[in-house]
Protein backbone atom coordinates (compact mmCIF):
# COMPACT_ATOMS: atom_id res chain seq x y z
CA UNK A 1 0.00 0.00 0.00
CA UNK A 2 1.52 3.25 -1.32
CA UNK A 3 1.85 5.93 1.90
CA UNK A 4 2.68 9.40 1.82
CA UNK A 5 4.98 11.13 4.82
CA UNK A 6 3.37 13.79 6.58
CA UNK A 7 5.91 15.97 8.19
CA UNK A 8 6.46 15.24 11.37
CA UNK A 9 7.27 11.77 10.10
CA UNK A 10 3.85 10.00 9.97
CA UNK A 11 2.84 7.60 7.44
CA UNK A 12 -0.72 8.20 5.86
CA UNK A 13 -1.90 5.59 2.99
CA UNK A 14 -2.81 7.22 -0.07
CA UNK A 15 -5.86 5.87 -0.84
CA UNK A 16 -7.97 6.43 2.08
CA UNK A 17 -12.13 5.08 2.76
CA UNK A 18 -14.73 8.14 2.76
CA UNK A 19 -17.84 7.31 5.20
CA UNK A 20 -19.66 10.00 4.93
CA UNK A 21 -23.86 9.03 3.85
CA UNK A 22 -22.96 5.66 3.99
CA UNK A 23 -26.54 4.31 3.67
CA UNK A 24 -27.77 8.08 4.66
CA UNK A 25 -26.64 10.89 6.06
CA UNK A 26 -26.23 9.99 9.90
CA UNK A 27 -26.16 6.40 9.08
CA UNK A 28 -25.17 4.40 12.40
CA UNK A 29 -26.35 0.75 11.95
CA UNK A 30 -24.89 -2.55 10.99
CA UNK A 31 -25.43 -1.41 6.87
CA UNK A 32 -22.31 0.74 7.58
CA UNK A 33 -20.30 -1.44 9.68
CA UNK A 34 -20.43 -4.00 6.22
CA UNK A 35 -19.45 -1.97 4.39
CA UNK A 36 -16.25 -0.88 5.86
CA UNK A 37 -15.66 -4.51 6.53
CA UNK A 38 -16.02 -5.19 2.98
CA UNK A 39 -13.65 -1.83 2.13
CA UNK A 40 -11.00 -3.81 5.18
CA UNK A 41 -11.47 -7.15 3.24
CA UNK A 42 -10.48 -5.44 0.00
CA UNK A 43 -7.36 -3.46 1.99
CA UNK A 44 -8.25 -0.51 2.68
CA UNK A 45 -6.41 0.76 6.37
CA UNK A 46 -7.12 4.55 6.19
CA UNK A 47 -10.87 5.50 7.18
CA UNK A 48 -12.06 9.26 7.43
CA UNK A 49 -14.94 10.04 9.12
CA UNK A 50 -16.35 12.93 11.61
CA UNK A 51 -18.39 13.63 14.76
CA UNK A 52 -21.03 14.94 12.55
CA UNK A 53 -21.26 11.96 10.17
CA UNK A 54 -23.35 10.26 12.86
CA UNK A 55 -21.38 6.93 12.19
CA UNK A 56 -18.28 6.79 14.29
CA UNK A 57 -19.50 4.31 16.56
CA UNK A 58 -20.39 1.87 13.39
CA UNK A 59 -16.53 2.45 12.18
CA UNK A 60 -15.50 1.68 15.80
CA UNK A 61 -17.74 -1.39 15.46
CA UNK A 62 -15.80 -2.73 12.09
CA UNK A 63 -12.51 -2.29 13.72
CA UNK A 64 -13.32 -4.39 16.44
CA UNK A 65 -14.97 -7.15 14.39
CA UNK A 66 -11.97 -6.72 11.92
CA UNK A 67 -9.59 -8.14 13.67
CA UNK A 68 -6.67 -5.93 12.22
CA UNK A 69 -3.91 -4.96 14.83
CA UNK A 70 -4.99 -1.07 15.26
CA UNK A 71 -1.28 -0.09 14.39
CA UNK A 72 -2.23 -0.83 10.87
CA UNK A 73 -4.96 1.33 10.89
CA UNK A 74 -5.11 4.98 9.85
CA UNK A 75 -8.20 6.79 11.16
CA UNK A 76 -9.34 10.23 10.87
CA UNK A 77 -12.04 12.17 12.81
CA UNK A 78 -13.25 15.84 12.53
CA UNK A 79 -14.26 18.42 15.09
CA UNK A 80 -17.61 20.16 14.21
CA UNK A 81 -18.18 23.53 14.18
CA UNK A 82 -20.36 23.38 17.08
CA UNK A 83 -18.39 21.68 18.93
CA UNK A 84 -14.78 24.44 18.29
CA UNK A 85 -13.66 26.40 20.89
CA UNK A 86 -14.07 25.67 24.68
CA UNK A 87 -15.74 22.23 23.39
CA UNK A 88 -13.44 20.78 21.44
CA UNK A 89 -11.66 18.93 23.92
CA UNK A 90 -14.62 17.37 24.87
CA UNK A 91 -15.33 16.88 21.22
CA UNK A 92 -12.62 14.88 20.70
CA UNK A 93 -12.65 12.75 23.82
CA UNK A 94 -16.44 11.40 22.61
CA UNK A 95 -15.06 10.84 19.49
CA UNK A 96 -12.84 8.44 20.63
CA UNK A 97 -15.22 7.03 22.81
CA UNK A 98 -17.54 6.33 20.24
CA UNK A 99 -15.29 5.11 17.96
CA UNK A 100 -13.77 2.90 20.97
CA UNK A 101 -10.07 3.57 20.33
CA UNK A 102 -7.10 4.98 22.40
CA UNK A 103 -5.59 7.53 19.62
CA UNK A 104 -6.19 9.22 16.47
CA UNK A 105 -4.21 8.96 13.57
CA UNK A 106 -5.37 12.53 12.07
CA UNK A 107 -7.56 14.73 14.15
CA UNK A 108 -9.08 17.62 11.42
CA UNK A 109 -10.75 21.34 11.86
CA UNK A 110 -13.39 20.48 9.85
CA UNK A 111 -14.45 23.65 8.31
CA UNK A 112 -12.81 27.25 9.34
CA UNK A 113 -14.37 29.60 11.82
CA UNK A 114 -11.78 31.82 12.77
CA UNK A 115 -13.48 33.56 15.41
CA UNK A 116 -13.23 30.25 17.47
CA UNK A 117 -9.67 28.72 15.39
CA UNK A 118 -7.02 29.74 17.69
CA UNK A 119 -8.76 28.02 21.07
CA UNK A 120 -9.95 25.10 18.63
CA UNK A 121 -6.19 25.12 17.80
CA UNK A 122 -4.64 25.25 21.06
CA UNK A 123 -6.99 22.63 22.14
CA UNK A 124 -5.84 20.35 19.35
CA UNK A 125 -1.84 20.87 20.23
CA UNK A 126 -3.02 19.58 23.66
CA UNK A 127 -4.41 16.29 22.69
CA UNK A 128 -1.34 15.73 20.31
CA UNK A 129 1.09 16.57 22.84
CA UNK A 130 -0.89 13.98 25.24
CA UNK A 131 -0.06 11.64 22.35
CA UNK A 132 -3.83 11.24 21.85
CA UNK A 133 -3.84 12.16 18.30
CA UNK A 134 -0.52 11.13 15.78
CA UNK A 135 -0.92 14.38 13.59
CA UNK A 136 -2.93 17.60 12.95
CA UNK A 137 -5.14 18.51 10.14
CA UNK A 138 -7.18 21.02 8.67
CA UNK A 139 -10.06 20.28 6.05
CA UNK A 140 -11.46 23.29 4.12
CA UNK A 141 -9.16 25.92 5.14
CA UNK A 142 -8.40 28.48 2.21
CA UNK A 143 -4.60 29.89 1.88
CA UNK A 144 -5.79 33.23 5.06
CA UNK A 145 -7.10 30.41 7.18
CA UNK A 146 -3.87 28.78 7.13
CA UNK A 147 -2.26 32.11 7.55
CA UNK A 148 -4.65 33.22 10.22
CA UNK A 149 -3.57 29.59 12.45
CA UNK A 150 0.34 30.15 11.09
CA UNK A 151 0.43 33.12 12.86
CA UNK A 152 -0.05 31.55 16.34
CA UNK A 153 0.74 28.01 15.42
CA UNK A 154 3.01 25.81 17.84
CA UNK A 155 2.08 22.56 16.10
CA UNK A 156 2.44 23.01 12.23
CA UNK A 157 -0.92 21.27 10.38
CA UNK A 158 0.45 18.23 8.50
CA UNK A 159 -3.00 18.11 6.37
CA UNK A 160 -5.82 19.82 4.75
CA UNK A 161 -8.95 18.02 3.15
CA UNK A 162 -10.22 19.85 0.35
CA UNK A 163 -13.18 19.16 -1.97
CA UNK A 164 -11.20 18.60 -4.97
CA UNK A 165 -11.87 16.60 -8.34
CA UNK A 166 -11.40 17.63 -12.23
CA UNK A 167 -14.40 20.32 -12.15
CA UNK A 168 -12.50 22.24 -8.82
CA UNK A 169 -8.90 21.90 -9.01
CA UNK A 170 -7.72 24.69 -6.83
CA UNK A 171 -4.72 24.77 -8.10
CA UNK A 172 -3.37 27.80 -6.07
CA UNK A 173 -4.27 26.25 -2.89
CA UNK A 174 -2.80 22.95 -3.67
CA UNK A 175 0.43 24.91 -4.46
CA UNK A 176 0.46 26.83 -1.74
CA UNK A 177 -0.18 23.81 1.11
CA UNK A 178 1.86 21.53 -0.62
CA UNK A 179 4.91 24.38 -0.60
CA UNK A 180 4.22 24.60 3.14
CA UNK A 181 4.07 20.66 3.59
CA UNK A 182 0.91 20.36 4.03
CA UNK A 183 -0.20 17.12 2.47
CA UNK A 184 -3.62 17.90 0.41
CA UNK A 185 -6.33 15.18 0.48
CA UNK A 186 -9.61 15.26 -2.02
CA UNK A 187 -12.78 15.35 -0.83
CA UNK A 188 -15.81 13.99 -3.37
CA UNK A 189 -12.81 13.16 -5.46
CA UNK A 190 -15.49 11.70 -7.83
CA UNK A 191 -17.21 14.69 -7.93
CA UNK A 192 -19.86 13.79 -4.64
CA UNK A 193 -22.04 11.12 -2.73
CA UNK A 194 -26.06 10.89 -3.05
CA UNK A 195 -26.31 13.65 -0.33
CA UNK A 196 -25.44 16.16 -2.55
CA UNK A 197 -28.45 15.62 -4.72
CA UNK A 198 -25.88 15.86 -8.01
CA UNK A 199 -27.09 13.67 -11.05
CA UNK A 200 -24.55 11.37 -11.62
CA UNK A 201 -24.46 13.22 -15.32
CA UNK A 202 -23.30 16.52 -13.96
CA UNK A 203 -20.26 14.49 -12.49
CA UNK A 204 -16.90 14.46 -13.60
CA UNK A 205 -17.01 10.74 -13.95
CA UNK A 206 -19.19 11.45 -16.73
CA UNK A 207 -17.32 13.78 -18.51
CA UNK A 208 -16.54 13.45 -22.09
CA UNK A 209 -12.90 13.86 -21.62
CA UNK A 210 -12.81 11.39 -18.49
CA UNK A 211 -15.08 8.39 -20.14
CA UNK A 212 -12.40 9.07 -23.35
CA UNK A 213 -8.91 8.52 -21.45
CA UNK A 214 -11.13 5.35 -19.21
CA UNK A 215 -11.33 4.00 -22.70
CA UNK A 216 -8.24 4.25 -23.83
CA UNK A 217 -6.90 3.23 -20.61
CA UNK A 218 -8.47 0.30 -20.02
CA UNK A 219 -10.24 1.17 -16.66
CA UNK A 220 -13.51 3.36 -15.61
CA UNK A 221 -13.42 6.62 -15.22
CA UNK A 222 -13.50 7.00 -11.67
CA UNK A 223 -10.11 5.47 -11.42
CA UNK A 224 -8.77 8.18 -14.25
CA UNK A 225 -9.31 10.59 -11.90
CA UNK A 226 -8.19 8.90 -8.76
CA UNK A 227 -5.01 8.28 -10.60
CA UNK A 228 -4.52 11.67 -11.57
CA UNK A 229 -4.85 13.03 -7.44
CA UNK A 230 -2.41 10.08 -6.57
CA UNK A 231 -0.12 10.95 -9.19
CA UNK A 232 -0.01 14.57 -7.87
CA UNK A 233 0.58 12.93 -4.22
CA UNK A 234 -2.37 14.13 -3.01
CA UNK A 235 -4.78 12.04 -0.75
CA UNK A 236 -7.65 10.49 -1.94
CA UNK A 237 -10.79 9.20 0.10
CA UNK A 238 -13.20 8.05 -2.19
CA UNK A 239 -16.46 6.52 -0.89
CA UNK A 240 -18.41 3.43 -2.08
CA UNK A 241 -20.90 1.25 -1.48
CA UNK A 242 -20.62 -1.32 -4.38
CA UNK A 243 -18.21 -3.69 -4.06
CA UNK A 244 -16.98 -3.13 -7.79
CA UNK A 245 -16.65 0.64 -6.74
CA UNK A 246 -14.75 -0.10 -3.55
CA UNK A 247 -12.49 -2.53 -5.71
CA UNK A 248 -12.02 -0.20 -7.98
CA UNK A 249 -10.93 2.90 -6.18
CA UNK A 250 -8.71 0.68 -4.58
CA UNK A 251 -6.97 -0.62 -7.76
CA UNK A 252 -4.59 2.06 -8.94
CA UNK A 253 -1.05 0.82 -9.59
CA UNK A 254 -1.26 -0.86 -12.43
CA UNK A 255 -1.62 2.12 -15.34
CA UNK A 256 0.07 5.18 -15.25
CA UNK A 257 -1.76 8.57 -16.98
CA UNK A 258 1.02 10.21 -19.38
CA UNK A 259 1.72 14.08 -19.07
CA UNK A 260 -0.68 15.21 -21.82
CA UNK A 261 -3.35 13.33 -20.31
CA UNK A 262 -3.06 14.92 -16.88
CA UNK A 263 -2.97 18.19 -18.59
CA UNK A 264 -6.27 17.44 -20.22
CA UNK A 265 -8.11 16.73 -16.81
CA UNK A 266 -6.26 19.68 -14.93
CA UNK A 267 -7.97 21.48 -18.16
CA UNK A 268 -11.10 20.88 -17.14
CA UNK A 269 -11.26 22.82 -14.21
CA UNK A 270 -14.81 25.65 -13.46
CA UNK A 271 -13.91 26.61 -10.21
CA UNK A 272 -17.11 24.36 -9.84
CA UNK A 273 -17.79 23.19 -5.72
CA UNK A 274 -20.55 20.56 -5.87
CA UNK A 275 -20.60 20.99 -1.76
CA UNK A 276 -20.52 24.17 1.06
CA UNK A 277 -18.02 27.48 0.40
CA UNK A 278 -15.53 27.70 3.49
CA UNK A 279 -16.41 31.99 3.08
CA UNK A 280 -20.25 30.84 4.37
CA UNK A 281 -20.59 27.09 5.33
CA UNK A 282 -19.82 28.33 9.10
CA UNK A 283 -23.06 30.24 8.76
CA UNK A 284 -25.08 27.25 7.95
CA UNK A 285 -23.13 24.44 9.22
CA UNK A 286 -24.20 25.83 12.75
CA UNK A 287 -27.80 24.78 12.43
CA UNK A 288 -26.38 21.17 11.88
CA UNK A 289 -26.28 18.96 14.89
CA UNK A 290 -23.78 16.69 15.85
CA UNK A 291 -26.03 13.38 17.07
CA UNK A 292 -24.53 12.01 20.46
N1 LIG B 1 -14.14 17.57 4.83
C1 LIG B 1 -15.32 17.77 4.31
O1 LIG B 1 -15.93 18.84 4.47
C2 LIG B 1 -15.95 16.68 3.50
C3 LIG B 1 -17.12 16.93 2.76
C4 LIG B 1 -17.66 15.89 2.01
C5 LIG B 1 -17.06 14.65 2.00
N2 LIG B 1 -15.94 14.42 2.75
C6 LIG B 1 -15.28 13.08 2.77
O2 LIG B 1 -14.99 12.68 1.44
C7 LIG B 1 -15.54 11.40 1.21
C8 LIG B 1 -15.86 11.21 -0.25
O3 LIG B 1 -16.75 12.22 -0.70
P1 LIG B 1 -18.24 11.92 -1.21
O4 LIG B 1 -18.75 10.74 -0.50
O5 LIG B 1 -19.00 13.17 -1.17
O6 LIG B 1 -18.05 11.66 -2.78
P2 LIG B 1 -17.20 10.76 -3.79
O7 LIG B 1 -16.32 9.84 -3.07
O8 LIG B 1 -16.64 11.69 -4.80
O9 LIG B 1 -18.37 9.99 -4.54
C9 LIG B 1 -19.13 8.98 -3.93
C10 LIG B 1 -20.15 8.52 -4.98
O10 LIG B 1 -19.48 7.99 -6.12
C11 LIG B 1 -19.87 6.65 -6.33
N3 LIG B 1 -18.66 5.91 -6.72
C12 LIG B 1 -17.67 5.48 -5.90
N4 LIG B 1 -16.71 4.88 -6.61
C13 LIG B 1 -17.09 4.94 -7.91
C14 LIG B 1 -16.52 4.49 -9.10
N5 LIG B 1 -15.33 3.86 -9.12
N6 LIG B 1 -17.18 4.72 -10.28
C15 LIG B 1 -18.36 5.37 -10.27
N7 LIG B 1 -18.97 5.82 -9.15
C16 LIG B 1 -18.33 5.60 -7.98
C17 LIG B 1 -20.45 6.16 -5.03
O11 LIG B 1 -21.42 5.16 -5.31
P3 LIG B 1 -21.75 3.90 -4.33
O12 LIG B 1 -21.67 4.42 -2.92
O13 LIG B 1 -23.12 3.52 -4.76
O14 LIG B 1 -20.74 2.83 -4.60
C18 LIG B 1 -21.06 7.42 -4.46
O15 LIG B 1 -22.35 7.68 -5.01
C19 LIG B 1 -16.74 11.36 2.14
O16 LIG B 1 -17.26 10.06 2.32
C20 LIG B 1 -16.15 11.98 3.38
O17 LIG B 1 -15.36 11.03 4.08
C21 LIG B 1 -15.38 15.42 3.49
Amino acid sequence: MTTLTLHNGVEIPQIGFGTAAIGQWQQDDSFVTDTILKAMAVGYRHFDTASVYGNERALGRAILQSGIPRHELFVVSKVWDTEQGARTADAFQRSLERLGLEYLDLYLVHWPVPASTRQTWEAMESLYDDKKVRALGLSNFRKADIEQLASFARVRPAYNQLELHPYLTQQELVQYCQFHKIAVSCWSPLGSGTWSGVAATEKPIADPVIVDLANQYGVSPGQIILKWDLQQKRIVIPKAEKLEHIVANFSLWDFSLSDDDMQSINALNRNHRFGGDPATAHESNKKIRVPD
